[in-house]
């Protein structure tokens, strides 16, 4: 059972989840630290840091139907001031026929409190290797 912190962290991680879903750059942003770096596949092995290489894809068209996003089996840790969540996120949408499907990512995601607020600072995704 997560703790008070736990649960705020899972919550802000979710809404960070429920923005990028939803192409809604102003939330996003105002989750994360202007430097947030990351390992992701569209990086093609690069740690990125800085948003530029985000907005990118908030940029894109967003598809008619929201997707949704659920963290699965979620481990919580935090140090102090900083904070590790690792969950496999499950996204399900629709494709351009509108039939449902689901992918999943496994993603660790790395949250350090500045001038007293949780900001998304890192996070690493890739495909589970099945
Ligand atoms: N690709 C943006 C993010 O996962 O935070």
């Amino acid at each position: 059972m997560a703790n008070a912190e736990e649960q705020v962290l899972i919550a802000l991680n979710q809404k960070l989840l429920d923005s990028i879903a939803s192409g809604d750059w102003a939330t996003y942003t105002q989750l994360c630290a202007p430097d947030l770096t990351c390992l992701e596949p569209e990086a093609l092995g690069q740690v990125v840091a800085g948003l530029d290489f985000h907005k990118f894809y908030f940029d894109l068209k967003k598809p008619s139907t929201t997707p949704q996003n659920t963290m699965c089996g979620t481990v919580v840790r935090v140090m102090g001031d900083g904070a590790v969540l690792a969950y496999l996120r499950l996204t399900q949408y629709l494709d351009a026929q509108g039939a449902p499907h689901s992918r999943e990512m496994e993603e660790t995601r790395v949250w350090q409190k500045i001038g007293g607020s949780w900001k998304h600072v890192h996070f690493h995704r890739s495909a589970p290797a099945r």
